[in-house]
């Protein structure tokens, strides 16, 4: 059997996903899917780092030090071919939090804060909460996938008098690379075209990475601020190795900040609110890093197989739903929209018929309608059980 087959009883351990299928989907019954984190147990050089540190039984003040951010810049270099100096890192302890710090450092009441949905639907709240304005430039759903619309940036950023954009010009956008929840990970091409506009625009680039360490056959990661020293020096990329190495409840998360003006403005406000990582998020962070590349490679070739097992189920056994073949991360967004439901019935297909949790689209925003995503990080038999439910459903429906 292999390491990500066995199934575990994660109940019972306050996890999100698991314990609080009733507060979420208004029953308990429901196969989770929703959640972004693995089904399965990290990596032993974790488990062993964490119990070796749990057995010292000092828990003080803890700093990340030289050997740490040696091995994030060492991880980077190797993996993606990105020169990271060590004094443009900054620790923090989780991604969404650093996301709302640097909304509210960069950005000031009611300015423009641009979003590309259907995307992560924390962006949106981190936006509102530090009082500026929500621009969405939607993506566009063309033959092929998912791409960025580009007339449509150009228009939010410097309008041309002839349309008239809702909200005031942005002066910061955040990317989602690989794009959470359509999975895109995004071409060279495509990123030099963003940051071009960007640039003309004065737009500074904050770019969520987290879901890096997850790109499947054919397709390879490519930091936008590896691009070139410009836009290095017009961006912020942040991530971490928590979905990679499913440690999302041991936060340790890291802003890659070249510029040095943005990176003081940045540590001030972290330093104000927020943390670096604990004492348990730094051991896990520095085990994977150092220890733990063989397991993410195992990891990837089982998501490789599950992302292939479900994109072929669905194709044959719930035509009638189209899926998106997910360049990166460990989701697949699932086309309903054939259905012809509305919101209330879709949902009560997926929680009260099939019996699944899932993330629905229209909390990803504008575009999302009709959609649903489902995270394929379990075992098969987890994700063939719960494709199974949806099959039932969607045969008893027509
Ligand atoms: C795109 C994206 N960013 C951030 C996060 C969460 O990051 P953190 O737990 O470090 O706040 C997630 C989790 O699903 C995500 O998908």
């Amino acid at each position: 059997m292999k390491k990500f087959d066995k199934r575990v009883d994660r109940t019972g351990t306050n996890s999100v996903k698991w314990d609080y299928r009733n507060e979420i989907f208004g029953r308990k019954d429901v196969l989770p899917m929703w959640v972004a984190d693995s089904d399965w147990r990290t990596s032993d050089a974790v488990i062993d780092a964490i119990i070796d540190r749990a057995e010292h039984g000092v828990f003080g003040y803890t700093k990340p030090g030289k050997e740490t951010s040696e091995l994030v810049v060492n991880w980077w270099r190797r993996r993606y071919d990105w020169e990271i100096d060590p004094s443009w890192i900054v620790y923090t302890n989780g991604v969404v939090p650093s996301l709302s710090v640097i909304i509210d450092t960069f950005s000031r009441p009611g300015e423009g804060v641009l979003l590309q949905p259907p995307v992560y639907y924390p962006f949106f709240t981190s936006v509102k909460r530090g009082g500026s304005q929500i621009v969405t430039n939607e993506l566009k759903l063309e033959e092929d996938g998912y791409r960025m619309d580009y007339a449509g940036l150009k228009n939010l950023c410097n309008p041309d008098g002839k349309s008239i954009p809702s909200a005031p010009p942005p002066s910061m956008m955040v990317l989602c690379n690989p794009h959470n929840p359509v999975g895109r990970v995004w071409k060279e091409g495509e990123l030099n075209r963003l940051a071009d506009i960007c640039l003309e625009n004065d737009v500074l680039i904050v770019s969520d990475d987290i879901h890096s360490d997850f790109v499947y056959e054919g397709n390879s990661y490519l930091p936008i601020a590896s691009l070139s020293k410009e836009i290095a020096n017009n961006s912020i990329t942040l991530t971490s190795p928590s979905k990679s190495f499913n440690t999302a409840g041991l936060p340790a998360s890291i802003a890659i900040i070249p510029d040095e003006k943005l990176r003081e403005r940045f540590r001030v406000a972290r330093n104000k609110v927020l943390k670096r990582p604990s004492v348990f998020g730094l051991e896990a962070m520095m085990a994977s890093y150092r220890d733990g590349e063989g397991w993410l490679d195992d990891q990837l070739a089982y998501l490789q197989e599950n992302m292939e097992f479900s994109r072929k189920f669905v194709a044959e056994e719930i035509p009638p739903v189209n899926s998106f073949e997910p360049e990166g991360t460990t989701l697949l967004w699932l086309d309903f929209r054939s259905l012809n439901l509305d919101q209330e019935d879709l949902e009560s297909l997926i929680v009260d018929e099939a019996r699944v949790g899932l993330d629905f689209g229209h909390w990803f925003g504008p575009g999302g309608d009709g959609f649903v995503r489902l995270n394929f990080a379990c075992p098969r038999e987890t994700l063939e059980e719960g494709l199974e439910r949806i099959s039932s459903a969607v045969k008893n429906l027509i």
